[in-house]
């Protein structure tokens, strides 16, 4: 079994659907600030291998809009408590390029060493949220070559072109070579 430390109910539900021996633990750790997905997933790597048994994977994901000069990006988190998805749009307000894109970065801790699997996928943000399956933006990110948002989108659906399915892709490969799963 893998551990997937997180208190996020709907990226469990997207993990678990790729790497099946996945159970959640719900646990903190601190979220450097940096400008980078990969340093705050280097830094809780480490941090947590000295506090849990064994493997265990993380994720950090954020939202991309080059015309914000790539916020919410590292903040997504702090920014969807805070302004949320409204925020977002009326940031986006008379802005021609809509253009966004989703980073995760899956950390893996396996047998005392750290791991990383990265995806990404493009899309652009809607003038209005639109659907309620998922979490966070979906409402609110339309991704490239598709007419409906992730939150419009079940979980199977969502993760065959979303940023963590292709991570999470990666992420179980590197376990079949292992002969994990
Ligand atoms: P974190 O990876 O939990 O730090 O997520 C950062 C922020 O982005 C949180 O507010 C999440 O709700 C949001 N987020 C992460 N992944 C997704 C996703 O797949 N869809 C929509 N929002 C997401």
């Amino acid at each position: 079994m893998f551990k997937v430390i997180t208190h996020n109910h709907g990226k469990f539900r997207e993990i678990e659907k790729i790497v099946s021996k996945a159970e959640m633990l719900e646990m903190e750790y601190p979220e450097i600030q940096t400008n980078s997905l990969e340093s705050v997933v280097d830094f809780a790597l480490n941090y947590l291998a000295s506090r849990i048994e064994g493997n265990f994977i993380i994720d950090d994901s954020g939202l991309f809009i080059p015309a914000l000069n790539d916020f919410p990006g590292v903040y997504s988190a702090y920014v969807f408590e805070t302004i949320g998805n409204d925020g977002i749009l009326c940031l986006m307000e008379g802005k021609k390029d809509r253009r966004a894109y989703f980073k995760t970065v899956i950390g893996l801790r396996y047998r005392g060493y750290n791991f990383k699997f990265i995806g990404i996928c493009h899309g652009e943000i809607t003038e209005e949220p639109h659907g309620s399956e998922g979490f966070g933006y979906d409402p609110i990110f339309r991704p490239e070559g598709y007419d409906k948002t992730f939150a419009e989108m079940s979980v199977g659906e969502k993760n065959k072109i979303s940023h963590r399915g292709k991570a999470l892709r990666k992420l179980r490969g590197f376990l079949e070579r292992m002969g994990e799963i």
